[in-house]
């Protein structure tokens, strides 16, 4: 037996190993309210998924439906969707919607819901209630970290051997939303108190949170709070079944004070007080709506936090993203969000409506379909082929990826050890995927080109006075990390290396003279 694990290979990336072998999970996470029935999952979402090239399903496990009745918990739904993704050679993420989801508690069970006494709400400071249970209510999150562990005890008694489930999303997006920071009579008495020695050791510094962490104290307080609650809930689950665990963020974004975005979540600037919170966390993810995707994937991705994808925007630029992911970032994951949309016709897609697609901070065109399911299968399916590569390569010179980051960046410069080479990125057209690419050194003349929407033009060094040719360019395919050729372009067709809106890879050969 070997349990999934987030470890260091042998150069020092962060890698998710699934029975003993570098896994990379070509992901989608399906809509929230999916897996709640198993004849729906059959009839609308497996099907829908089905040659997409894709390994893994993200996918709700419900606590309202687990433990309807205090204390008698019901695991038949979880092992319907193993069992489904199994006999369709799927592997899952488990997404535990517990306490809180989206900057709420939309998903914990009715007799807690109705209960406000007992597990009471995060308050306002007009004294306004919010439909968030408080992280300060000890017994809600007892609940939740009974019913979490028995989850983890569940999967493992019917999966330790088949590791279909590879990881765990412990709750969704945490935070409130509405204020900075909690004003319940717990908090309160709290938010006065002297920072925990833990923090006092991360910072260096004594006193209160206001002493501490001056205008950030009411975000530092309710990450430090959420956190520890999340901490708390994970170790308990990790101690009967270590699967990865993660969680996943609502970014920090326009209009950039916390309450705006929910305040206390896991959004970069808190990263090390929700690390010190809850150790047992092996990541912290980012779910993407924004139009700056790349630069988003550039902050969460360091050497302490591998990247982990498990919701973004799924237009076409989605497939140009992804390759970024791997390319560059060595992502671990990558799963845009409403998979089992893609595959649709794109007017009977179902947005949320325009209200709540800007109450959410989404970017509208973050849901338009047209071209992303053939765009996006073909990049998980040349990923997947060229994984030998990648993991030989990732981490040297011989490894440049890149992605247009924004409206000005038209293009970028990858240096070789004999060339260097100008990449120009197409411009930028709706339903089509942005310039992005990735391209593989084999030896100092020969190299692989994977690429979409950008031409790649080959430069001798600038301390060398001569010219750089192609002496050889083929079009073809990575099959198991090995190329294999299929025309050899010359005449017309070798004017230039241009990339179109699906990937495709050349193998060229220079020469200098
Ligand atoms: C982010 C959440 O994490 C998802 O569960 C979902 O609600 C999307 N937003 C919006 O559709």
């Amino acid at each position: 037996m070997s349990t999934p694990i987030i470890r260091k290979d042998e150069k020092g990336i962060l890698t998710l190993y699934v029975k003993n072998q570098p896994f990379f999970i070509y992901g989608g996470e399906i809509h929230n309210s999916s897996a709640s029935d198993s004849e729906y999952m059959e009839r609308e979402v497996w099907p829908a998924v089905e040659g997409m090239h894709m390994n893994t399903i993200l996918a709700p496990v419900y606590w309202e439906l687990i433990e309807e009745k205090e204390g008698v918990y019901d695991f038949s739904s979880v092992g319907a969707l193993i069992n489904q993704a199994r006999s369709h050679q799927m592997h899952l993420v488990l997404l535990w919607f517990g306490l809180w989801k989206n900057a709420e508690s939309m998903y914990v069970p009715g007799w807690m819901k109705s209960d406000t006494q007992k597990y009471f709400r995060v308050e306002k400071k007009s004294g306004e209630k919010i439909p968030v249970v408080s992280p300060f209510c000890r017994e809600a999150i007892e609940k939740d970290r009974t019913c979490f562990r028995s989850l983890m005890e569940y999967i493992r008694s019917i999966d330790e051997e088949e590791n279909t489930v590879l990881m765990m999303q412990v709750e969704n997006e945490v935070g409130m939303l509405g204020d900075a920071r909690d004003y319940s009579a717990a908090a309160n008495e709290a938010f006065e108190q002297r920072i925990p020695s833990e923090l006092t050791d991360l910072t260096g510094k004594k006193g209160t949170w206001r002493d501490v962490f001056k205008e950030e104290a009411e975000e530092a307080f309710m990450a430090w709070s959420f956190g520890s609650a999340v901490g708390k809930i994970t170790a308990s689950g990790k101690e009967v079944y270590p699967l990865p665990c993660y969680v996943n963020a609502w970014l920090k974004q326009y209009p950039w004070y916390p309450g705006s975005y929910p305040s206390g979540g896991p959004v970069v600037s808190m990263q090390q007080i929700w690390r010190t919170a809850a150790p047992g966390l092996d990541l912290f993810a980012p779910d993407i709506y924004v139009p700056y995707c790349a630069k988003v994937m550039d902050e969460y991705q360091t050497e302490e936090n591998p990247l982990f994808v498990p919701e973004i925007r799924k237009d076409a630029v989605t497939a140009s993203y992804c390759m970024y992911a791997f390319g560059s970032k060595y992502a671990i994951g990558y799963s845009p969000f409403g998979i089992e949309e893609l595959t649709k016709d794109p007017d009977a897609v179902d947005r949320p409506p325009m209200e709540v697609m800007r109450a959410l901070n989404i970017d509208p065109t973050a849901f338009e379909i047209e071209g992303s399911a053939e765009i996006l299968s073909e990049t998980y399916r040349i990923l997947k082929e060229m994984e030998p590569l990648l993991l030989q390569l990732r981490g040297t010179v011989h490894l440049n990826s890149f992605v247009r980051h924004g409206e000005n960046d038209f293009g970028t410069f990858a240096r070789f050890s004999r060339y260097d080479m100008q990449v120009a990125y197409e411009p930028r057209s709706g339903g089509n995927p942005l310039g992005a690419g990735i391209i593989m050194e084999l030896s100092e003349n020969e190299f692989l080109l994977t690429g979409i929407m950008c031409r790649i033009s080959f430069l001798s060094k600038p301390e060398d006075a001569d010219k750089t040719e192609i002496l050889r360019l083929e079009e073809g395919s990575i099959v198991d990390g090995q190329f294999v050729r299929g025309r050899v372009l010359n005449g017309d067709e070798k004017m230039s290396v241009r990339f179109g809106r699906i990937p495709q890879t050349y193998r060229v050969v220079l020469y200098r003279y």
